[in-house]
């Protein structure tokens, strides 16, 4: 018989997923609302320019395509013909043409593709959402690679567009994202504060801030009881030292659910995610671990193997130190001190290697407590105990 999976519903970890509910940007999502309210009311009387900024993973394409999809079911209940348009620059090279052409698809399938310049297709795109009455926000989604492709003029004519038709119904808002204001540098004056109305920038995730959403992600994609606390709060360390990037947690907690799955165990372990980490980012150098003393070896090899055998993500250092002790009775080697091996533990930690951290919980009834967070303990251990044999 098969082994059953941890997952239940593995899409709803998938990148291009979007939840219901987006923790954390409640506050900015109204603030969408609010900006876009007059559409609701009054469509063809004003149009809205909005830029969304913040780095990566802080949630600007979810929280943009969460609100587009809620003001559309809002906009079509009221008998608005509205459609939100969402569309990643990046992904048609920052021209505004494909950009366009594939806007008009969504009114005109069957448009032809070829023969027709930027202006033109702009020009149609007005003159379908005439013929059918319509209303769209078009969200440009890493709007810099437009801005490198295109320059001012480009943005300039796009976001000027209702002041060319005075008079008449006003149909195209635009929501701009971006990481950061620094591209939009090279814009000329004019261009930039016709695109400067509205900010709203999202700022990076806090460690508590990523619990909450990994753990709604949870709830959704793993079974009951496989993905404990400790877990949890393991992948939001590490994307918090990832600049508090949400798809880098995600993208950890899948990986690690893989790893599970592929070593057929009922639960998702510290140790899952350590592998998970490492296979993103690089472990740690050789030569790194080659030039620790014979001690310093010893005590990491003690921890390499305390996170082997045990399920938690974090150790006292009392904990440590006794697998240490039992490391050094292997190798006939006399145990430092309590205060030496503190200073170990700085040092690896300073390394990048280990991490420790003053429990805020009280963990272990210990001030002190020990994580290995990006590489996994038995790979650490071989690479260690083979050291440590050659010495
Ligand atoms: N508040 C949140 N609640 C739930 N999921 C979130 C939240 N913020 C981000 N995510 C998820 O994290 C991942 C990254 O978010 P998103 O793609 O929106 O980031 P971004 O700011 O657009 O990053 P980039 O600059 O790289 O484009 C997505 O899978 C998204 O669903
Ligand atoms: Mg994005």
């Amino acid at each position: 018989m098969s082994h059953q999976s941890v997952f239940k519903d593995e899409a709803k970890l998938d990148i291009n997923y979007v939840p219901h509910r987006l923790p954390h940007r409640g506050k900015e999502h109204r603030l969408l609302m609010e900006f876009f309210n007059f559409l609701l009311r009054f469509p063809e009387r004003m149009t809205q320019r909005v830029i969304i900024t913040g780095d990566v993973g802080t949630g600007k394409t979810a929280l943009a395509q969460r609100f587009g999809a809620d003001i559309t079911v809002k906009a079509n209940k009221q008998g608005i013909n509205f459609r939100y348009v969402h569309i990643n620059c990046r992904e048609y090279r920052g021209k505004l043409f494909l950009i366009l052409q594939h806007a008009l698809a969504v009114f005109r399938p069957t448009f032809p593709r070829r023969g027709y310049s930027a202006e033109e297709l702009l020009r149609t795109l007005v003159q379908v959402l005439d013929e059918e009455k319509a209303y769209i926000i078009l969200t440009l989604d890493e709007f810099d690679a437009f801005i490198e492709q295109e320059g001012s003029e480009a943005v300039y004519k796009l976001t000027r567009l209702q002041e060319m038709r005075s008079g008449k119904p006003q149909r195209i808002s635009l929501i701009s994202i971006l990481r950061d204001l620094k591209s939009t540098e090279s814009l000329g004056a004019s261009a930039r504060s016709t695109l400067q109305r509205n900010l709203i920038s999202l700022e990076r995730y806090q460690k508590d801030q990523l619990t909450d959403i990994l753990n709604d992600r949870v709830a959704m994609a793993f079974e009951p009881s496989t993905v404990q606390e400790e877990v949890v709060d393991l992948i939001s360390e590490l994307a918090v030292s990832e600049s508090g990037n949400a798809r880098f947690a995600i993208e950890l907690l899948w990986r690690a659910g893989k790893y599970a799955d592929a070593g057929d165990m009922d639960d998702v372990t510290p140790e899952c995610v350590r592998k998970a980490v490492s296979s993103i980012i690089p472990t740690v150098r050789r030569s790194e671990l080659a030039s620790l003393g014979l001690h310093e070896k010893l005590f990491l090899l003690g921890v390499a193997r305390f996170f082997k055998e045990s399920q938690s993500a974090y150790a006292s250092l009392s904990e440590v130190e006794r697998a240490y002790a039992v490391v050094c009775e292997e190798f006939g080697e006399q145990p430092r001190s309590h205060t030496q091996l503190w200073k170990y533990a700085q040092l690896l930690s300073a390394l990048g290697i280990l991490k420790t951290e003053v429990a805020t919980k009280a963990k272990r009834g210990r001030s002190t407590c020990v994580s290995l967070p990006s590489i996994p303990a038995y790979e650490l251990e071989k690479e260690l105990s083979a050291a440590v044999k050659r010495r």
